[in-house]
């Protein structure tokens, strides 16, 4: 098995500040993340900022600052979301920064040099919101199809000779199994190949907020061939014998939201192919949030910034909200009651209740000593990991989430069969402390596979179950690290409050 682990979000644009769809990718990001490293597995994980290209330029001159203020401002957002939502990331990349700078100029001189580029003149039409030039058959009703307002562009323009790529592009589609996924979106992007690829313009000469073209400094390099070059740059590319880039290119995952899936499973590997770099292993796009039903937007006012929402429901009780409520890949919708029924159900009522009622008996009945597991297995819940893996490689973080609370839900039924309460009142003390035993047992299972999603809760119950951080991987999963009797445990401190609505 390949250990080494390299996972991508999207690069965000600094026309504006987080909210909860970016938050919800980059939490996504970190719970593959962390699951892969509890497996075992060397990752590396980048996150940053997308910094050029005229909707940066046009958002900074209403705002009557330079481009690189907005820029400067809004990367800290972005950094400072990484530190409120607790993402793991090993690095944060912004295409303002010189490394990014030369190592996409290299690329481009890389597909230069190998006649994938030529200079030519653009007209049509352009959205600044998507950053996206649109056929005119494309257009409805005067807008891009994704409702964005488009203009007329004429310039000098170097273009891509993406026309060529379609063969190669399909090949891939169907030789690489799960490159795209899921399959929805496959299916959309084979589609869209098939219906013929036309050469892409990649620089533009009327704005100047950009990467000057290697040897054409009148023309900048079109915005997403800058930003997707994010991913090699963090690498150290084009410095190619590091360890750092030898361990981690290619990609194992990219994961973006819908609405730029194309820019990935199209034109990024066209790029790579054209510079001779082999390409990312697969690409997964997971579906939009909408607000109480309505779309997120500016306009509206509707956007939940990620603080928001930690502050009033709490950071793991957030994570969890976001992985568990949409299947991943599907659309969601925001709703505050979905939020606090999550909170208050599986977190509450399941998970906290399963620990609280099993350490509180613990503390007051066996003096806070873990009792005896009895002769044989202990009746703990059994985990298949092998199941739970696939989940999380397919990226069904929502999947993974009911299993747990599934694990759950049978440690509290055992716990209902079994009335430890009630073999303590009949004097049967050795019979109630192998059920405390299996039930500890069976929390601290669910406690380590917790970790990737609710890393600060995990660790509580972890601490609470006096399990060394060392201890905490799926390695140690295995029964024959399982708890030992006689250890002292503190009294307990509740990790998962019940959500109660302040009264008006
Ligand atoms: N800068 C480009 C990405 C370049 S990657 C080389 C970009 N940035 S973005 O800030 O507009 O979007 C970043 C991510 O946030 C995208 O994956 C997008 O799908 C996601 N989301 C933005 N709004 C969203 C929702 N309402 N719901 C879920 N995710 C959303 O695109």
């Amino acid at each position: 098995m390949d250990k080494n682990f390299y996972i991508t979000t999207p690069i965000y644009y600094v026309n504006d500040r987080p909210h909860i769809g970016h938050a919800y990718t980059s939490v996504a990001c970190d719970v593959m993340a962390r699951f892969k490293r509890l497996s075992g597995h060397n990752v590396r994980f980048l996150t940053g900022t997308d910094e050029h290209g005229q909707k940066v330029e046009k958002s900074a001159a209403v705002a009557g600052v330079a481009p690189l203020a907005l820029a400067d401002a809004n990367s800290q957002h972005f950094r400072d979301l990484t530190g409120l939502m607790n993402i793991s990331n090993d690095d944060f990349i912004r295409t303002t920064e010189p490394r990014h700078i030369s190592s996409a100029q290299t690329l481009w001189k890389k597909m230069q040099d190998n006649g994938h580029i030529y200079l030519g003149s653009y007209s049509g039409w352009y959205s600044v919101r998507d950053e996206a030039y649109y056929q005119e058959s494309e257009l409805v009703g005067g807008k891009a199809p994704t409702g964005a307002d488009v203009e007329w562009v004429e310039e000098p323009s170097y273009f891509f000779k993406l026309s060529a790529f379609g063969d190669k592009l399909l090949e891939l589609y169907e030789t690489t199994t799960g490159f795209i996924g899921p399959d929805t979106r496959r299916n959309e992007i084979v589609s869209f190949v098939k219906g013929g690829l036309r050469d892409l313009s990649i620089s533009r000469t009327t704005f100047s907020w950009g990467i000057p073209v290697p040897g054409d400094t009148k023309h900048i390099m079109y915005v997403w061939l800058d930003a997707l070059a994010n991913y090699l740059s963090a690498l150290g590319y084009p410095d190619t014998d590091t360890p750092l880039y030898k361990d981690f290119w290619p990609a194992s995952l990219h994961m973006v939201g819908k609405d730029i899936i194309r820019f990935h499973t199209v034109y990024w590997p066209a790029f790579l192919m054209a510079a001779d770099l082999p390409l990312p292993e697969k690409i997964f796009a997971h579906g939009w949030w909408t607000i109480e039903g309505e779309k997120m937007s500016k306009s509206l006012g509707n956007a939940i910034a990620p603080k928001a929402l930690v502050d009033e429901f709490g950071l793991d009780q957030s994570r969890w909200f976001l992985m568990r409520e949409v299947p991943f890949g599907n659309d969601g919708n925001f709703a505050r009651e979905r939020v606090i029924a999550l909170i208050n159900s599986d977190l509450a009522n399941n998970i906290g209740n399963l620990v609280q009622r099993t350490l509180s008996m613990i503390a007051k009945n066996c003096d806070g000593v873990l009792p005896s597991k009895g002769q044989g297995a202990d009746e703990s819940i059994s985990v298949d990991l092998p199941k739970l893996t696939g989940m999380i490689e397919e990226c069904h973080f929502d999947k993974y989430a009911t299993e747990i609370v599934r694990y759950a839900s049978e440690a509290n039924e055992y716990i209902d069969k079994k009335a430890p309460w009630t073999l303590k009142k009949n004097g049967d003390v050795k019979g109630m402390g192998i059920v405390l035993y299996a039930l500890a047992e069976s929390i601290r299972k669910i406690a380590i596979l917790c970790q990737a999603i609710m890393p600060d809760a995990s660790a509580k119950i972890l601490d609470q179950l006096a399990i060394a951080p060392e201890q905490r991987s799926f390695r140690y999963l295995n029964a024959e690290f399982a708890l030992i009797p006689g250890v002292h445990l503190e009294p307990p401190q509740p990790v998962f409050p019940r959500f109660l609505e302040k009264a008006a």
